[in-house]
């Protein structure tokens, strides 16, 4: 028996995946390369815009024909955009195929749903359910690289945004359960580890005895071995000194920060609800080059929020040019029917919306740009993470401050760090070659 996962959206959801995977797997099946083949296929779903939505019921309306073939094959639908109100009543009338859909807290029982859907009994539940990590045995896929949830759920209510929604309040796991995670990754060989959180800072704010997230740097800052650490997403209004230090005292944790900014005016940003003006900001990015000089800076930015004029789009591109983010994942505003923003006035049309971007993505191109030129001729530490499908016996992995880099080389380093000098460095890609090579 086989199984497909199909998954969108975030980070978060990659590792719901490798749990999903994990309960497949306990059951006998194998997973494969794509839904006709499969006995079980699950979509795990983001409905952070909406075309992430369209896409995806556009996918699982595609299913209907192979069911046909195949009748009983398992189809699932679980994650963020099931969990939202009305989303899986829509999915039982609209779809009658669709055997199971869960959301976001109780994927502990798919592994029910699974059974039941074998002798043909359908499950739609959606109850938040407080889950353990440790109720699941992940299938991880992305060796060398472990992602480790540290809380879940956010409590921030951007004003756009459909995650506190579809992902419930904010719940810290305990330190000492992640360290006795991360300790079984390291001794199972894994060289990156990921921690995961809508807002990493704001790690153990629930927990009422005193864990907060620098402490919990610290204590993973210790543990021996080579390794590296990476963590997102950071929230800007509760990046702390602390943390910042955290990352400069232990060579292991990368110099490397996702600081989603959003927007480069502070009045839009008070209309996100973002707690910070454009001046706080920028200030917190001088404290982090201050202290950390290498350090990579990435963000996201949004475009077109309700009543953006030309000056706040402007006040973006020129803060853009100031933090020199080493990269921007760049985003047009969609309307998330829940969320405050939805109903306020001035929606921008999208013809601006669309010109907006495109002006966004060559501003950052040409920050980008430069910060590659810069790196020309440099050596970085890199960990060979896997091959370059594009391109005969080429291998990629990041450098310390998170910039992809690709390079001759073999799948046996897969996991091993090497050095490379950067030999091409046009805009976002990195060509270099490999000076030495330690095991
Ligand atoms: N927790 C993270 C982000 C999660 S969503 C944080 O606070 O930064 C990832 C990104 O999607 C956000 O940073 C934002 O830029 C974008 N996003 C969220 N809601 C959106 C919406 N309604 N329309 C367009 N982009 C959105
Ligand atoms: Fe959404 Fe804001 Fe929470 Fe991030 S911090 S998940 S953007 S509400
Ligand atoms: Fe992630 Fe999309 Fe959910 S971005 S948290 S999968 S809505």
């Amino acid at each position: 028996m086989k199984y497909f996962i199909h998954t969108y959206g975030c980070q978060m959801n990659v590792h719901d995946s490798e749990k999903i995977a994990g309960i497949l797997e306990s059951l006998g099946y194998e997973s494969c390369k794509n839904a006709a083949e499969a006995d079980a296929v699950v979509f795990n779903t983001c409905c952070i815009r909406a075309t992430a939505e369209q896409k995806i019921y556009g996918h699982i309306g595609e299913l209907k024909k192979i069911k046909r073939q195949n009748p009983n094959m398992i189809v699932a639908v679980c994650g963020c955009m099931s969990q939202q109100d009305g989303v899986a009543e829509k999915i039982k009338d609209s779809y009658p195929f669709v055997d199971i859909v869960l959301g976001t807290s109780n994927l502990t029982m798919l592994k029910d749903a699974v059974i039941n859907a074998r002798s043909k009994k359908k499950s739609f539940n959606v109850d938040f359910v407080s889950y353990k990590e440790e109720d699941f045995v992940e299938s991880r896929t992305s060796f060398p690289n472990a992602w480790v949830n540290i809380n879940y759920g956010c409590n921030n209510f951007c004003t756009y945004c459909i995650v506190p929604y579809v992902r419930g309040r904010e719940r810290s796991r305990s330190l000492a359960d992640i360290i006795s995670e991360i300790n079984s990754l390291l001794k199972d060989g894994y060289k990156e580890i990921t921690l995961l959180g809508q807002n990493v800072n704001s790690y153990g704010h629930d927990l009422q005895n005193g864990e907060n997230f620098a402490q919990l740097l610290h204590e993973i800052g210790k543990l021996e071995g080579k390794f590296r650490l990476r963590f997102m997403t950071s929230h800007p209004k509760d990046l702390s000194e602390e943390v910042i230090e955290a990352v400069s005292a232990y060579p292991n944790i990368c110099n490397n920060i996702h600081l989603p900014v959003q927007s480069g005016s502070t009045e839009i940003l008070r209309r996100m609800n973002r707690r910070y003006t454009r001046e706080d900001y920028l200030k917190l990015i001088e404290k982090i080059r201050a202290k950390l000089p290498d350090v990579g800076i990435t963000t996201d930015i949004m475009v077109g929020f309700p009543g953006e004029s030309e000056q706040d789009f402007s006040d973006t591109l020129d803060l853009v040019r100031q933090a020199k983010f080493s990269s921007a994942f760049c985003f047009v505003y969609s309307r998330r029917k829940g969320t405050p923003a939805y109903s306020m006035p001035n929606q921008i049309p999208s013809d601006v919306k669309r010109s907006r971007i495109t002006q966004l993505l060559a501003c950052q191109n040409e920050v980008t740009k430069e910060i590659s030129r810069e790196m020309l001729g440099k050596r970085f530490e890199i960990l060979v993470e896997g091959a370059n499908d594009h391109y005969k016996n080429t291998m990629c992995g990041r450098t310390e401050s998170g910039r992809l880099v690709n390079f001759v080389g073999d799948e046996n380093s897969i996991g091993e760090f090497v050095t490379v000098e950067i030999e091409k460095a046009k805009s976002a890609t990195l060509w270099g070659r490999i000076v030495t090579e330690e095991k």
